[in-house]
């Protein structure tokens, strides 16, 4: 699906953190969490797109959230559009949107019912995070409600969208890289000390269990998979890699993965998969760290 959905807002959540909420009728009864949107720059030198992933997806209001962080010339043209909601005079950009895209978290429904899911995440991995509380909140698109949805944050300064995790009832846990925040008792760290010093272990044994899901950058990925693996806590993975077309059609942005191994023990070895279409999200004992 490619239209042109008109901006209700985009601000300043964070210091180069925006995020953006768009008119989209057509888009968000059709997104899964840990989907992705290709969104094209209404400026001709910006030809490719950008992949954002969807932070969240209000049915109700018809409203759409992509959050993003300013890092090069596309992302600073997208900061720069204004929405219809923000000043009188404006009427509203209409932003080129192109998906969604990608598997996301839930590909299958073998996460519900669960006791406990985690959702760990880092910098702007936090946003699809919210997306996947929300439809675990709900019981949407899983088997089954969590008896309990925990999240794990981590920033680079202050902490942004806590109050949206707790309005879904989630738990949340925050730490910052450079500020002492009161939800990490003060301590200054990063997501897996968190983990470390918060979560109990002691409800891991019981037969319904613990999943999580992670999204960030990849070497706090890779160490929450290690984490994962010790406790033996499944995990699924949002993996990022540079992307061209962003749909499938090149091959920008594949990546070596773990086969299955056979039945007799032979056949375990890597298989090329596109993040854009195979994935982004791939379970964490797949995944060449
Ligand atoms: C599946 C997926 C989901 C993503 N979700 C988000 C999100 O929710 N919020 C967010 O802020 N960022 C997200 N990103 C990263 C985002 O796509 C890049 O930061 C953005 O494309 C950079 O564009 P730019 O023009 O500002 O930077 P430039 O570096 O100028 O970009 C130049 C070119 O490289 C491509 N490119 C650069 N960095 C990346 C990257 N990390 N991944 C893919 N292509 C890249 C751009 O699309 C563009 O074609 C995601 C990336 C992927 C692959
Ligand atoms: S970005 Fe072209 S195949 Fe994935």
């Amino acid at each position: 699906m490619r239209n042109n959905y008109r901006i209700i807002s985009n601000r300043e959540v964070s210091e180069g953190v925006f995020e953006m909420k768009v008119d989209a009728p057509l888009l968000v009864d059709a997104v899964l969490p840990g989907q992705f949107v290709n969104v094209y720059l209404p400026r001709e030198d910006l030809l490719l797109p950008r992949p954002i992933s969807i932070c969240d997806s209000d049915m109700e209001n018809e409203v759409l959230t992509l959050v993003y962080a300013v890092v090069g010339e596309g992302t600073l043209e997208l900061s720069r559009l204004i929405g219809y909601g923000e000043e009188p005079t404006v009427d509203g950009v209409f932003l080129e949107i192109f998906g969604p895209h990608g598997n996301g978290f839930f590909y299958d429904n073998s996460y519900g019912p669960r006791d406990e899911v985690l959702l760990i995440g880092g910098g702007l991995g936090v946003a699809p995070l919210l997306f996947a509380a929300r439809v675990l909140a709900d019981g949407h698109f899983v088997a089954d409600m969590p008896k309990k949805i925990s999240a794990y944050l981590g920033f680079p300064a202050e902490p942004w969208y806590l109050r949206e995790f707790e309005a879904f009832g989630v738990h949340v846990h925050a730490i910052s890289d450079t500020i002492p925040l009161a939800s990490s008792g003060g301590r200054v760290g990063t997501v897996v000390d968190l983990l470390n010093t918060e979560f109990d272990t002691r409800g891991l044994s019981s037969e319904a269990g613990t999943c999580a899901l992670t999204c960030g950058p990849q070497p706090m990925m890779k160490t929450v998979a290690s984490w994962c693996e010790e406790l033996s806590i499944p995990l699924r993975a949002s993996l990022e890699a540079r992307m061209g077309c962003g749909y499938g059609a090149c091959v920008g942005c594949s990546i070596e993965v773990k086969a299955d191994e056979n039945a007799d023990g032979t056949g375990a070895g890597l298989l090329r998969r596109k993040v854009c279409v195979d994935g982004p999200v791939f379970p964490a004992e797949k995944i060449v760290w």
